[in-house]
């Protein structure tokens, strides 16, 4: 009996572990992942996690300013060259003198992380899409729930803040 059930146990983890190591990919489902980077007066980034006050406090952010929160999309990597050129631009332009960014790593969700995209490419991506695109409603409520966290907070009005998304990133959403 003792033996069966401990067999009965064994499979049951080895089935387990076999399919998370199938699914997973290393695309985690986990939005305690997502980075929120903070670029204030400059274009130095400092981050700014979600639902804890001290890094809000220590990011400086300059409240009741304008805000654009940007997006990267499918396998997006952080930094990515698209947001590394939208910050530049916002440098260069001085908007970072009466503006805040906020630039979201989802590479841990997006797929940009994943060991997959060492090999072939296609079938990487082939693999990868849907797994990135079951995260964009979970990584949609997290964006909101940290929107709403600067506002409670006095950081944001929600007539002040642009979302930005590149690609799969403009789907990001409920
Ligand atoms: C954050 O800053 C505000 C205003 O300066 C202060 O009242 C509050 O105690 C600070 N909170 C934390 C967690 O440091
Ligand atoms: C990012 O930009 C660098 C430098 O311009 C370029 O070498 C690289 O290929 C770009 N990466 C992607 C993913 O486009
Ligand atoms: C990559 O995968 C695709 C789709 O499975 C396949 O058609 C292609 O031949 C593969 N390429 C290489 C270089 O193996």
């Amino acid at each position: 009996m003792i033996s069966y059930l401990s067999w009965l146990v064994i499979s049951f983890l080895c089935l387990v572990s076999f399919s998370a190591a199938q699914e997973d990919h290393g695309v985690s489902t986990d939005v305690n992942t997502l980075k929120f980077n903070y670029f204030g007066s400059d274009n130095s980034p400092v981050e700014i996690t979600y639902g804890n006050l001290d890094s809000l406090n220590a990011s400086k952010f300059l409240h009741s300013r304008p805000t654009t929160l940007i997006i990267d999309g499918f396998l997006s990597t952080y930094p990515s060259n698209m947001s590394l050129a939208m910050t530049k631009s916002l440098e260069n332009c001085h908007r970072f003198e009466t503006e805040n960014a906020i630039v979201l790593d989802w590479g841990s969700m997006s797929g940009g992380r994943s060991p997959l995209l060492g090999g072939n490419l296609t079938q990487a991506m082939a693999t990868l899409y849907p797994l990135a695109v079951a995260n964009i409603s979970p990584v949609g409520q997290r964006v909101a729930q940290f929107l709403d966290f600067l506002r409670v907070n006095g950081h944001i009005n929600w007539n002040m803040v642009h979302i930005v998304g590149h690609s799969l990133g403009s789907h990001i959403g409920k």
